[in-house]
């Protein structure tokens, strides 16, 4: 019996159909990968979580610390994770480069550490891509939401809450007045975010037609959230008022860390364009590229944003749903709110589009090798896109935005994507041993240091999530590991060749 360790050779991991007509396109450039890198990072991160990340969090008590927040120390906060990510944007580039395969982290573990990591690997990527997009579109629901009341029109909130959300909302949170407001189907309350839903839906016809035209959706998305952003800390800068910035770091090291592990999530995204790898033209150039110079874009914008918001009102004041709304609220700016407001959807339906085009990709990949049914790796005779897995994870992302909770999701989100970050750093040090003479268009320079330094900051920032993350990362890994001995391994193609 092959060992469940088998790796897969490098050279079957190269995609041969790439341009014969019948795989994906090589339509993209380096300018579309950054576009695409900003399109996946700039989100729900710095539109959303960046609040708690400032501002800690409570138990509803309102007396014990779940977490401690970072203060006006955020900005240390985001440069300690610019840092780590580079770190690990060095590894995820040599392995894109060796490697261009759409399975990304999936694909790279397979030629690394064998079949059963890349097993775990790719199932852990969910966490990353589809559960990461529940979360990101009930918070494009939010701001949509009040996008739309800015108008004059109203949802509903039953409309606009999924079940999930309003079930564990705190006992005085408005949210539970919701469930007396809601029609009753046999004693349940309907709670829905269609909203969250919809945008989904959306996003998955893009997908369906075609790359080209999704990736000029994308581009003038990126162009909103950065104008968006620039008007925020342009106007924002003048109301700076430097008695916000003291105490700089209130919770000291402690909240640094624990704001890092929560702002994780404003990162995410800049290994998603490896999953562009068989639709990008001279990827061993480009994707290194597009990988390093999207993230320092990222990490320079939001450290002028961090900086700006918790210079503009006293930090606890940004513990909200819409914490750059609420910062130029609080600052008299309020003429500005449905800008901001409109920033974020747009932002936000931009990381929706990027996800769920890499967890199609990341699938097809899986479905490649025999460890998924076989349908999940079909394209499209005419849009040439991966047409049933786009559909399948869009039903599956939608219904969990119609009924999920962003809460619930963003943890576990941040620890799924720090675990393959470390898998990945792991991966290119095994690779070095085993392969050393295979041609590296990029290569990590200092590689021992680099790639083991990029692990162990990636294990230290999991370790500023609360525990439950921890229990449920283990579940999530453990029905991974049963479904893997009871479908994959008997159908790999690996193995089965072998
Ligand atoms: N980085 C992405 C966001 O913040 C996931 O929405």
């Amino acid at each position: 019996m092959t060992s469940l360790f088998a790796r897969k050779p490098i050279a079957d991991l190269v995609p041969d159909d790439a341009d014969s007509g019948k795989g994906l396109r090589r339509t993209l450039g380096t300018v579309d990968l950054v576009a695409l890198s900003i399109g996946a990072v700039i989100g729900a991160g710095i539109f959303s979580s960046i609040g708690t990340a400032a501002a800690g969090q409570m138990a509803a008590d309102g007396v014990t610390v779940v977490r401690y927040g970072a203060g006006p120390a955020l900005v240390l906060s985001f440069l300690l994770l610019g840092a780590i990510c580079a770190l690990a944007a060095l590894c995820y580039a040599e392995l894109a480069s060796m490697i261009p395969q759409a399975g990304s982290a999936y694909a790279y573990t397979y030629a690394t550490l064998g079949e059963v990591i890349a097993w775990i690997i790719g199932w852990d990527l969910i966490l990353e891509y589809a559960v990461g997009n529940i979360a990101v579109a009930i918070s494009w629901s939010g701001y949509f939401v009040s996008l739309l009341s800015g108008f004059g029109i109203n949802v509903p909130g039953w409309l606009a809450h999924g079940y999930r959300e309003v079930i564990l909302a705190a006992p005085d949170s408005p949210l539970k007045a919701l469930i007396a407001d809601a029609p009753h189907i046999a004693g349940v309350p309907v709670l829905l975010n269609v909203p969250a839903f919809a945008i989904v839906a959306l996003i998955t016809w893009l997908l369906l037609i075609g790359v080209r035209e999704s990736m000029r959706v994308n581009k003038a998305m990126v162009l909103v959230k950065l104008i968006v952003l620039a008007v925020f800390v342009v106007i924002g800068v003048q109301h700076i008022n430097m008695d916000n910035y003291k105490p700089f770091a209130p919770n000291g090291f402690r909240g640094i860390h624990q704001g890092a592990a929560i702002v994780f999530f404003a990162y995410i995204g800049f290994d998603a364009i490896s999953t562009a790898s068989e639709e990008t033209k001279d990827p061993q150039r480009t994707m290194p590229r597009g990988i390093l110079l999207g993230l320092l874009v990222c990490t320079v914008i939001y450290i002028a944003v961090g900086a700006v918001a918790t210079g503009i009102v006293p930090y606890k004041q940004l513990l909200a749903n819409d914490p750059l709304a609420a910062a130029f609220n609080q600052a008299g700016l309020q003429k500005f709110t449905w800008f901001i407001a409109l920033g974020a959807v747009v932002a936000t339906s931009a990381v929706l589009l990027v996800f769920q085009y890499g967890q199609a990709r990341i699938f097809m990949a899986m479905a490649r090798d025999g460890l998924l049914p076989k349908w999940a790796s079909k394209i499209h005779p005419r849009f040439r896109t991966p047409y049933l897995t786009t559909l399948a994870i869009g039903s599956l992302v939608a219904l969990g935005g119609l009924v999920g909770d962003a809460g619930e999701t963003y943890d576990l989100t941040n620890i799924g994507t720090l675990f393959a970050f470390s898998l990945v750093a792991v991966g290119v040090l095994v690779l070095r041993v085993i392969e050393p003479d295979r041609p590296r268009p990029f290569r990590v320079p200092f590689v021992w240091p680099v790639a083991i330094l990029a692990a162990l900051a990636c294990v230290f920032v999991i370790t500023g999530l609360p525990w439950e993350a921890w229990v449920r990362f283990a579940v999530w890994l453990i029905v991974g590991l049963v479904i893997y001995f009871m479908y994959g391994r008997s159908r790999s193609r690996l193995r089965s060749a072998a």
